[in-house]
């Protein structure tokens, strides 16, 4: 039996790197999840790797209609959740020179405006025993040129744990951010100005002590832990899963 057995869980970015090896985890473990992005046709190829303990709920979660949608699908089907993963995300460098406010705002949106109302909407679906994970970054404690609007939706993550973990008292519902490190996923494409994924991993080999990138699946078991009872006596806290990058 898996150490999720009977949970249900929503993984909103789970149709792609660290959301899709956490949602492929999570049902190894037992869970049942809903899984959230844009693209239909990346969650319909994730649905068909996990099987019949996943369903995808597309949506473009930096509108509020949609997370209302995702909401009421989690509703109309289990009427329950124990674990939402608030992990959907993107990266672009701006250096502060150039940095647009339509940059601002769809980084903004995305990774500070959305984990507020997605947990707001599903909250009325949480009992005790809850765990509530909300995916940083250590770049929420480091400085890295041209993130200012990542970074900062990071820091936000961050403060929404210690705020939620004091306003959830005496509700059993732990609330916790996952901060990994540099993690082989499709954002270091997008991340990078001009050269691909190797000009990521070029700027950051030199700072990260285990001297590699994560492979998402070492986040996913991180999640895993905050997910189960195994962290039990965790709230407001923040797990760095980090290769070291933000601790030295
Ligand atoms: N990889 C790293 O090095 C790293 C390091 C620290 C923190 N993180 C954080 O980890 C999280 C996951 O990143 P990843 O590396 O796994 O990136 P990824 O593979 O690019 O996945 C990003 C996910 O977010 C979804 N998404 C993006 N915009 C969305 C929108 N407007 N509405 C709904 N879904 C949206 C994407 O799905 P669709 O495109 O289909 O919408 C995709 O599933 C992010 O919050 C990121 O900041 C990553």
């Amino acid at each position: 039996m898996g150490i999720l057995t009977g949970k249900v869980a929503v993984v909103t970015g789970g149709n792609s790197g660290i959301g899709l090896a956490t949602a492929r985890r999570f049902v190894e473990e037992g869970a049942y999840v809903f899984i959230t992005g844009r693209r239909q046709a990346e969650l319909d190829k994730a649905v068909a790797v996990m099987g019949n303990n996943a369903r995808a709920i597309a949506g473009d979660i930096s509108k509020l209609e949609d997370i209302q949608t995702i909401a009421a699908t989690v509703k109309d089907a289990k009427g329950v959740v124990d674990i939402i993963v608030s992990n959907a995300g993107f990266t672009e460098q701006a250096p502060l020179d150039t940095l647009t406010p339509e940059h601002f705002d769809k980084a903004f949106n995305l990774m500070a405006r959305a984990p507020v109302f997605l947990v707001q909407k599903l909250l009325p679906l949480m009992e005790s025993g809850g765990s509530i994970i909300l995916v940083s970054s250590a770049m929420h404690l480091m400085g890295i040129a041209n993130h200012t609007a990542y970074a900062a939706t990071k820091a936000a993550t961050r403060s929404y744990a210690r705020t939620w973990a004091a306003e959830f008292k005496g509700r059993g519902i732990r609330v916790n951010t996952l901060s990994p490190g540099v993690t082989d996923t499709p954002i270091l494409e997008a991340q990078s100005e001009s050269g691909g994924r190797d000009e990521v991993v070029n700027m950051y080999m030199d700072m990260i002590p285990l001297g590699r990138l994560a492979e998402a699946v070492e986040i996913a078991n991180a999640a895993v832990f905050l997910a189960s009872d195994q962290s039990s006596y965790m709230t407001g806290a923040d797990l760095m899963a980090d290769g070291g990058v933000g601790q030295v």
